[in-house]
């Protein structure tokens, strides 16, 4: 593509620094293509569309000339030299106005055109036909021969300029190189839209697989944090339910808390991939701790604590190990810091207020919520209304104030989830747990 651009623009600059006789002999600008640093272009995904535009180019093309003169003996001359031309049609008008008017149906590829026109003249002729998409290349052909005429022809748009009396091989000469010129442009132009359209049929292709990667991603971590998860509750949704909590809050708190500004559909999206991993470290703690029906020991409750941090580095290992971390960060962020509170008496750091990162924050209610309303092997189920009180009961303590005031506006919303991914839901629906949250 760029060869070809590169082709037309030097072919523009320097339209006389191409003889006549490379121009005839050559079999055009695909000849220039298909040879030397052109050949790249084969390589790429757009050459076939590339090859049927140089097959146009190959193609015979109908040229249409138009002669603009007052002078009915220069018009009847120049007709005569160009009628021996094959696949060329010829127009003659005597006055800008009809040059104008015609040029709208015929659409000349080339116009040869005189300054002394009766009525509109020469100069505002030319502009006027090159303010129209796709305008013919003009040869001003005038007797007019000072530098100052000439810049002003130039200005309005002109291609080229003879004076005359002109020479018939010169003329002659001029037209086809302007022909050649059209045809290059054209071609070019045929190039730069077929490989446009090329390069949006790839992008598509990309995107697309790219959104099977990420779902197929999204759905391999599910299925590890629900592995996970299985290891201490053999019937849970405790994840699906923490996850679709986690975005309850974060969506309220976008809308309607100070925390706004830090939460767009980036974070929303990152929160929602994340919170399934938050206890990922769990999978390196022993079955007699995390299946222990009775009250943790201080010792075992001190290695329970440690699946903060194993989740956390094995999850940054993660990060490290690819260039594609994405919302990786976010999820080693809440699988180390989810255990932290408020007030800072949390673990493993004792990171307090906004120093624990906010995904983390609201992740903790979340999984607060959840444990206190579903039954564990050392408690029962609590009621909505005293695990509210409990969770209200912690503001400024384990959880942050603003987020309590956005879980006392979402609380309708979390009931209505903890009753449709109740624990025997999976078992009654059999629907598949992707499947489950987009109800
Ligand atoms: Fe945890
Ligand atoms: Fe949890």
């Amino acid at each position: 593509m760029s060869d070809l651009i590169f082709i037309a623009r030097y072919i523009a600059r320097n339209p006389f620094s191409l003889s006549r006789r490379w121009f005839m002999k050559s079999k055009g600008p695909s000849q220039i293509l298909k040879s030397g640093t052109g050949s790249h272009l084969r390589a790429s995904s757009a050459t076939q569309a590339l090859d049927d535009c140089l097959n146009l180019a190959e193609q015979p093309q109908f040229r249409r000339l138009m002669i603009v003169d007052d002078d009915s003996d220069i018009r009847r001359l120049l007709a005569r030299v160009f009628a021996k031309e094959p696949d060329l049609e010829i127009a003659s008008v005597s006055s800008g106005e009809q040059a104008i008017e015609m040029s709208v149906d015929q659409k000349p590829d080339v116009i040869l055109l005189n300054l002394g026109l009766p009525g509109i003249n020469g100069y505002e002729t030319c502009k006027r036909l090159k303010a129209r998409e796709d305008a013919a290349n003009i040869i001003i052909v005038s007797a007019r021969s000072s530098e100052r005429e000439q810049q002003l022809a130039f200005e309005c748009g002109a291609d080229d300029y003879l004076v005359k009396p002109f020479n018939i091989p010169e003329i002659i000469s001029r037209v086809h190189v302007h022909f050649r010129l059209r045809q290059a442009t054209r071609v070019a132009n045929e190039a730069r839209e077929a490989i446009s359209n090329q390069s949006s049929r790839v992008r598509d292709i990309v995107s697309a697989r790219m959104r099977e990667t990420i779902a197929m991603q999204e759905l391999a971590l599910f299925t590890l944090a629900r592995l996970v998860e299985r290891r201490d509750d053999d019937t849970g949704n405790h994840v699906m339910r923490v996850q679709t909590y986690a975005g309850i809050l974060a969506k309220e708190l976008a809308v309607n808390s100070e925390y706004a500004y830090q939460i767009d559909d980036a974070f929303l999206d990152d929160l929602r991939r994340s919170t399934p991993l938050h206890d990922i470290g769990k999978v390196a703690i022993s079955d007699s701790i995390l299946r222990k029906p009775t009250k943790l020991s201080r010792e075992e409750f001190e290695t329970m604590q440690t699946h903060v941090t194993i989740g956390g580095d094995l999850l940054d290992e993660a990060i490290g190990s690819s260039e594609y971390g994405g919302f990786m960060k976010m999820a080693a962020e809440i699988a180390r810091y989810h255990h932290e509170r408020f007030d800072g008496t949390g673990y493993a750091e004792g990171l307090a207020g906004t120093e624990i990162p906010l995904s983390a924050r609201i992740v903790a209610l979340a999984d607060v919520y959840d444990a206190l309303t579903t039954e564990r092997p050392y408690k029962p189920a609590y009621p909505v209304h005293r695990a509210r009180e409990l969770i209200l009961a912690q503001r400024g303590k384990h959880f942050d104030p603003v987020i309590i005031e956005a879980f006392e506006r979402c609380l309708p919303k979390f009931v209505d989830v903890s009753k449709r991914l109740r624990d025997s839901v999976l078992r009654e629906t059999k629907l598949a747990p992707q499947a489950l949250l987009m109800t």
